[in-house]
């Protein structure tokens, strides 16, 4: 199949493209490079040993999508493009509601406009509501806390307005728990701008001397060492997730919800412990302040996309730290070095 892969040079993205190239699909990565480069998709293709449609397009430009779709012909979308800083998202709103919300928008008028009515969409565990117990099932209550989350949540609305409107359409909304780790060929990974928010790319740029400590956001929490517990979970199990996804929507019409996570939580300190480990370097730490935002806990119940999808994450924290740590050891400048 050919598929439309947006946001692709990106961390889940790449991750995605090997897997789905590595199947025999054909692609067409678009990518505006907003946070991420050129180089990751020249690796996808050296990983694969596939080529890859790359063009650099930003989903704002309605004029140019509608073009790529004419002249490429996918016959599914995986939409992973959007902006996804939660801290962002509070300073700067409307730049994300815009990008996120009205560069989906017109995703789905071009979609629309060339008959694909397959998409895989990249939702978050942010969208539940602070106050549902974990393990989250997909039909807990939304309530997300940023515009970041908000905007995951009004897409995730208009996909299933625009599904009840058109029953041909076959949509999954994956809401991703806390996805780390890389290709286990330490290619490619996650390279974020500037001084990174989440846990395990801070660990790692500790690790490699980049940062000097880690900073507990919070030890005083309900949890059994006081330190906030999350599903992590490995990219390489994710990317597995869209592939069953899509082979699901092959066989289903209509619009589809699952949690993407392990239903394992592993603690602040934890993470610290298992990284320190799988580097073999030593991550001072530090007891900060709670991280206004945050909950204690967040874990999935991942049972509907094991009975729907068939799909499992695989790969334990130790993995996850060993295959993170690789891609950080061997790229210690990400993409740019
Ligand atoms: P990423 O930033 O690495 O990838 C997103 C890609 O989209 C980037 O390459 C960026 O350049 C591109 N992009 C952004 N706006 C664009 C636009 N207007 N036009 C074209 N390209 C654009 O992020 P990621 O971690 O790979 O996340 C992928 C998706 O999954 C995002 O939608 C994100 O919100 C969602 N998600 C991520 C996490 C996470 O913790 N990484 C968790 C849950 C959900
Ligand atoms: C994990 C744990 C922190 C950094 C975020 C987004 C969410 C989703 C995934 C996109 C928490 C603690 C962190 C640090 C720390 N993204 N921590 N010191 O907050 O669960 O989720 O990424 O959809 O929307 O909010 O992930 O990695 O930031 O934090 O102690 O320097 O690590 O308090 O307990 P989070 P995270």
């Amino acid at each position: 199949m050919k598929i439309m892969v947006t946001g692709g040079a990106g961390y889940i993205g790449s991750h995605t493209a090997v897997g789905l190239l590595q199947d025999g699909h054909e692609l067409v990565i678009v990518d505006n490079l907003a946070n991420s480069s050129a180089e990751a998709v020249q690796r996808v293709q050296e990983i694969s040993g596939r080529p890859v449609g790359f063009r650099e397009l930003d989903l704002l430009d309605e004029v140019a999508l509608s073009t790529v779709f004419a002249q490429e012909r996918p016959q599914a979308v995986i939409h992973f493009a959007g902006l996804k800083s939660v801290g962002e998202s509070v300073s700067d709103p409307l730049r994300y509601y815009r990008n996120n919300l009205i560069g989906t928008l017109n995703l789905l008028a071009s979609m629309a406009e060339h008959q694909v009515r397959t998409l895989v969409f990249s939702s978050s565990a942010t969208v539940y509501s602070a106050d549902e117990p974990s393990p989250l099932a997909e039909s807990a209550s939304l309530a997300p806390v940023n515009p970041y989350g908000r905007t995951k949540q009004q897409i995730e609305e208009a996909l299933a307005d625009l599904g009840a409107a058109d029953p041909s359409w076959r949509i999954a909304m994956l809401r991703y728990f806390n996805p780390v780790g890389a290709h286990p060929s330490g290619r490619i990974g996650e390279d974020p701008a500037g001084v990174p928010n989440n846990l395990l790319p801070y660990v790692a740029q500790v690790a490699i001397g980049r940062q000097a400590k880690v900073t507990v956001h919070g030890a005083d929490y309900a949890t059994p060492d006081g330190t906030g517990v999350r599903d992590y979970v490995h990219v390489m199990d994710l990317a597995q997730g869209h592939i069953a996804a899509l082979d699901f929507l092959d066989r289903h019409r209509g619009v589809f919800r699952w949690n993407l996570g392990t239903g394992k939580g592993h603690s602040v300190l934890e993470v610290i412990d298992n990284f320190a480990a799988a580097s073999g370097r030593e991550i001072p730490f530090e007891i900060g302040a709670r991280r206004p935002g945050d909950v204690a806990v967040s874990i999935a119940r991942p049972a509907a996309a094991q009975e729907q999808l068939g799909w499992v994450a695989e790969r334990g924290i130790a993995e996850m730290c060993r295959d993170h740590w690789r891609w950080q050891e061997n790229n210690p400048r990400g993409f740019a070095g």
